[in-house]
């Protein structure tokens, strides 16, 4: 057990949690954990599949479940699903369990990053721009209630890492 406080990176589909949570994770020594990863884990099935066979409110509820399930000991960084911190409630639960740090970037830097992966079920829309805007407007006040919000345009990986290191510390 160490005493480092778990670390939650929220933010939109494509703004790069997945990507800057590893390298993270690496460089400040904590365990690195995927919601994604876990609740296909936890189902046997991929988000695709979640979404087909039982709907996004179902997969909502096992966002929930994931956060209430213990998953973070003390000392990891936890990559959230886009979705997940945005639920009613979710986001003071999640600055009740550790630091939060938002991953900000504008709807066309989102679509440019996100439009050749078809693995995201409420992107496969005939306008996946208009459908992040409309998301995003949604979403984006939440997404600021985090401790940290760091603007990911124009950045790269290496230096967003950086930049979330230096603020975790
Ligand atoms: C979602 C984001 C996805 C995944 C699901 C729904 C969302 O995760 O949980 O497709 O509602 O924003 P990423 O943010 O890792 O793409």
């Amino acid at each position: 057990m160490n005493n480092k406080p778990n670390l939650y990176l929220v933010g939109f589909m494509g703004t790069g949690k997945s990507t800057v949570g590893r390298q993270v994770a690496q460089r400040m020594g904590l365990e690195f954990i995927d919601s994604d990863h876990a609740i296909e884990a936890a189902q046997g099935k991929s988000i695709p599949e979640i979404f087909a066979e039982k709907g996004e409110a179902a997969f909502r509820e096992m966002e929930r479940a994931f956060v209430d399930s213990g998953h973070a000991r003390e000392g990891c960084l936890v990559s959230c699903g886009g979705g997940l911190s945005v639920q009613p409630g979710m986001m003071d639960v999640l600055k009740g369990k550790g630091l939060v740090f938002s991953l900000m970037a504008t709807a066309k830097g989102i679509y440019e990053r996100t439009r050749h992966n078809s693995n995201r079920p409420l992107l496969q829309v005939e306008d996946p721009l208009a459908e992040i805007e409309k998301l995003l407007a949604k979403r984006d006040p939440i997404y600021r209630e985090a401790h940290c919000c760091i603007l990911t345009e124009g950045r790269t990986v290496s230096e967003v890492v950086g930049h979330v290191c230096r603020s975790y510390k």
